[in-house]
């Protein structure tokens, strides 16, 4: 395992570089930490939601997120992946303190760089597969040409094992073919991390736990770094850790009963 640890910490100033120097593209060295979350705190009016969240995923890392409704996962996730900015502590991604980005650059980041799922799969229905797979494209700064985005938006496809149906418009595919298509439009940029918020929700348990699986593969095959918000049964397998938060903190860790570990 690379033994880099510099994006283990928070930085000492604002050197980190920004989302548009290519040289941030690098993949980090896996075990790295990809995302730190320190103390966050975020309110709604007097409604304190999250109150000193505090989590480090690893670069690599399958991590599931459990916890009641209301518990404060989706504000979290919100937080972490550059889509709220309105929260309190600090919240680093990619070795970079998102309160330092401009706007742009968090968009940027958030577009290009991280990859989220949601429970509702968020398709557009007069579009084919391969054009809502296509759509990171349309709202990227520096879109890739149509032919080259054609391309990748196809192997997101195939990465998902739905390349078969990219001419489909989503009323004509399952839930589960949905929620694959969404999963490759999140991919189309190959994020290093992809944020998944309760996305086996709308699927019946078979389906949920084949989602499951292709996260799994995924976290394996290509060393993406996830973090699933789920009460999916198949998670507990596939999970190195299980995050748990109540009333806006994290407030245990268990490791994941994984084939006769300690639990
Ligand atoms: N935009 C918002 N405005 C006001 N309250 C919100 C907003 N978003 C979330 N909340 C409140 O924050 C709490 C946590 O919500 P949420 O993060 O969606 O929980 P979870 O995803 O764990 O079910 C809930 O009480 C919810 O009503
Ligand atoms: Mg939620």
């Amino acid at each position: 395992m690379p033994s880099s640890n510099e994006a283990a910490r928070f930085p000492a100033s604002s050197a980190s570089p920004a989302p548009d120097d290519p040289s941030s593209a690098a993949a980090p060295a896996s075990g790295a930490a990809l995302v730190v979350a320190d103390q966050v705190g975020r309110r709604f009016g007097r409604d304190e939601v999250l109150r000193g969240a505090s989590l480090t995923l690893a670069g690599g890392e399958l991590v599931a997120l459990v916890g009641r409704s209301g518990s404060g996962k989706s504000t979290l996730l919100s937080v972490l992946g550059g889509l709220d900015r309105e929260y309190s502590g600090r919240v680093q991604v990619f070795g970079q303190d998102l309160s330092m980005l401009s706007d742009a650059q968090l968009s940027q980041l958030r577009n290009e760089r991280i990859g989220f799922v949601f429970q509702s799969f968020h398709l557009l229905d007069h579009l084919s597969a391969l054009e809502n797979v296509l759509l990171p494209n349309a709202f990227s700064a520096q879109p890739l040409p149509y032919a080259a985005a054609c391309e990748r938006a196809r192997e997101a496809l195939s990465r998902v094992d739905l390349a078969d149906r990219a001419t489909a418009r989503p009323p004509e595919l399952s839930g589960g073919q949905k929620q694959r298509v969404a999963l490759a439009r999140a991919l189309f940029f190959r994020p290093q991390l992809l944020l998944c918020d309760e996305p086996t929700g709308n699927l019946d348990v078979d389906t949920g736990g084949k989602i499951i699986e292709l996260f799994h593969t995924l976290n394996q095959r290509e060393g993406l770094t996830l973090l699933l918000v789920t009460h999916e049964p198949r998670v507990a397998a596939v999970a190195r850790r299980v995050l748990r938060i109540e009333a806006g903190q994290i407030v245990a860790e268990s490791a994941a009963e994984r084939g006769g570990e300690s639990p």
